[in-house]
């Protein structure tokens, strides 16, 4: 099986099947993630199931990439004294679910690395300070600080994560 990541397509992938176990990332990519791409405010990413004769792919993982920015007071006073005052960008990696048919078995560290990757190029055309992720529970928190992610504040009652992008880069 390939580990390319599309775009999301409505055509194309059939996101009613996906179930991760978590109900806010299952419905957000069956009833938000399209319309907001459409809205121009997040792009989804993809990974296929191969494809049964004219059906849609199931998908077997997603993410979604956003944008927004921090303050620089939700920093450690060394990182913060190096950035201006007004809020700085970040990407914001706002979902990353693997379905659950497919847990442990390292799609979760290739979605995660394929999103990180994404930003990186975009990066070189679009600096950013940081990716930051909203963690719904403690499992996700402790999925990405495997990653590199510290902790930063908490955000919308949830705790928000972040990785420097200078960092990102030297693990590409
Ligand atoms: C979290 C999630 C993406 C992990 O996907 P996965 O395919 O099972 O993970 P992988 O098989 O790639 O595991 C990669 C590594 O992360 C670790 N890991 C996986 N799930 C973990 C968790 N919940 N907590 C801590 N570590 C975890 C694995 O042990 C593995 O480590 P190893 O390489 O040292 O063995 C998946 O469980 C999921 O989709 N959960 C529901 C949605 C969710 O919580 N998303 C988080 C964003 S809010």
């Amino acid at each position: 099986m390939s580990d390319r990541f599309v775009e999301l397509s409505k055509s194309e992938h059939d996101r009613t099947s996906f179930d991760c176990g978590q109900e806010p990332l299952n419905t957000f990519l069956q009833t938000r993630a399209l319309r907001h791409q459409a809205s121009g405010i997040s792009k989804t990413m993809v990974l296929p199931a191969d494809q049964s004769a004219d059906a849609k792919h199931l998908i077997r993982a997603f993410y979604t990439l956003s944008s927004s920015v921090i303050e620089r007071e939700t920093l450690s006073p060394a990182d913060a004294k190096k950035l201006p005052r007004y809020p700085v960008p970040v990407f914001v990696l706002a979902q990353l679910a693997v379905d659950s048919r497919y847990h442990g078995s390292g799609l979760g560290k290739i979605t995660l690395i394929n999103a990180l990757c994404r930003c990186c190029s975009i990066y070189s055309e679009l600096p950013a300070y940081s990716v930051v992720v909203d963690c719904l529970d403690s499992n996700a928190e402790s999925f990405y600080s495997k990653y590199g992610f510290s902790f930063l504040c908490t955000a919308n009652g949830r705790n928000r994560l972040f990785i420097p992008m200078k960092t990102v880069q030297q693990l590409f």
